[in-house]
């Protein structure tokens, strides 16, 4: 994919098709291309963003907007995922009736996964529901979060407790923003990247082996091919399986694990991608003593993961509450343990269910090395 053409995938839901679009440059286009995908009523567009990001990109992308929109307003919140919650989704509810925002205007999420999230979460729920457009900003919201429609707060008992399905009229992907991603989120994401290349895309695994020191470098070609492929796989993934009913599941590779550590601590000491590091690390292991994965693949998958940066410490974790987490997590079944493990670079089974025995064995040697 060249860097300043438009690149275009069709997420296909019969009736609710959208569009990732990916180009260089498409924040000073995004009036056009919501326009586009708008309701002909629609006079309004409210973006939700957070102060850091809105500073970087909010002006920009305003000044598209108002040339097709009669007012655009934003609302802003404070950076961060502790204030992915109800409350804040209040708030914005208290702002769209304010400002008398009705079913055909629109929202543009402007940020990370969390606003994404939230906001998608408000415009899911909003009046029933009105249409919303995705405007990723970090790596992580652009190869995941901003696709599939998955919206959701936190709840003081949980993440991602309270949500809906609802999908966006459009992702609208600029990777020029990710010049300013602060580095641990870019390697962070990257790990999520290489889950792609694990469980769907061999050459996209190799590609990621090869050119390690110019991606981490932010190689504009290479992010642009990296999001493509990832929004690919993740568009043909939500198109056959919209609620995770069966395929879509392979893309919860390395969090089975991941979630538990996340939830252990507090989510305080791991970024969602190192946590998925060691939880695919951890599934590939189990992969490999279950006879499923070779142990030069076992090994090529952890050398990747490790050489896009060292994982944070993992001691101090109790294995027995890392355990628990995982029987009590969402996607647990009846609380049996199942997870996606590779069979091989590219290619994944999916609800496997594992004996505790072994999973112990693995947590052990991952918490104690
Ligand atoms: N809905 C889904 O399918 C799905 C999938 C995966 C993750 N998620 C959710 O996504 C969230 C994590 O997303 P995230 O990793 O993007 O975190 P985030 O939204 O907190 O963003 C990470 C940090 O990067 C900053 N940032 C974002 N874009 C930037 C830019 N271009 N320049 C400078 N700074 C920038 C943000 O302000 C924030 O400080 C979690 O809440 C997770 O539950 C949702």
């Amino acid at each position: 994919m060249l860097v300043d053409s438009l690149a275009e995938i069709e997420v296909s839901l019969s009736g609710r098709d959208y569009l990732i679009q990916v180009k260089s440059g498409l924040l000073e286009l995004l009036g056009e291309k919501v326009k586009a995908v708008a309701s002909p009523y629609s006079r309004k567009v409210v973006i939700i963003s957070n102060k850091k990001v809105f500073s970087l990109y909010g002006a920009k992308v305003i000044g598209s907007l108002n040339n097709y929109f009669e007012k655009t307003y934003s609302f802003l919140i404070n950076d961060g995922e502790k204030y992915k919650t109800l409350s804040t989704a209040e708030k914005i509810y208290g702002f769209l009736i304010e400002n008398k925002i009705e079913r055909h205007d629109i929202i543009i999420a402007l940020g990370g996964g969390v606003i994404g999230d939230l906001a998608g979460f408000a415009a899911a729920t909003y009046l029933r529901g009105i249409s919303y457009v995705q405007v990723p900003t970090s790596l992580l919201a652009q190869i995941d979060a901003a696709i599939g429609g998955k919206t959701a707060v936190n709840h003081p008992k949980g993440k991602n407790l309270i949500g809906a399905f609802h999908q966006p009229k459009l992702v609208a992907i600029d990777p020029i923003v990710l010049e300013t991603l602060p580095k641990r989120e870019l390697k962070s994401a990257m790990y999520e990247v290489i889950k792609y290349g694990v469980i769907a895309d061999k050459d996209l695994f190799y590609l990621l082996k090869k050119e390690r020191t110019k991606i981490l470098s932010r190689d504009k070609d290479l992010l642009s091919e990296i999001i493509f492929r990832c929004c690919n796989i993740k568009a043909g993934v939500v198109s056959r399986d919209e609620h995770e009913k069966g395929e879509r599941r392979i893309l919860n590779f390395g969090h089975t694990i991941g979630h538990a550590l996340e939830t252990v601590t507090n989510y305080r000491r791991f970024k969602h991608g190192e946590a998925v590091g060691y939880g695919m690390i951890a599934a590939s292991n189990i992969a490999r003593e279950l006879g499923f994965l070779t142990e030069a693949e076992r090994l090529e998958i952890e050398n990747l993961i490790i050489s896009y940066g060292l994982l944070p410490q993992i001691k101090n974790v109790n294995l027995e509450l890392v355990l628990q987490a995982m029987q009590q997590d969402k996607k647990s079944l009846a609380g049996q343990l199942i997870f996606v493990l590779p069979e091989q670079i590219g290619r994944v089974i999916i609800g496997e269910t594992v004996p505790v025995a072994l999973i112990y064995q693995v947590l052990e040697k991952l918490l104690i090395n």
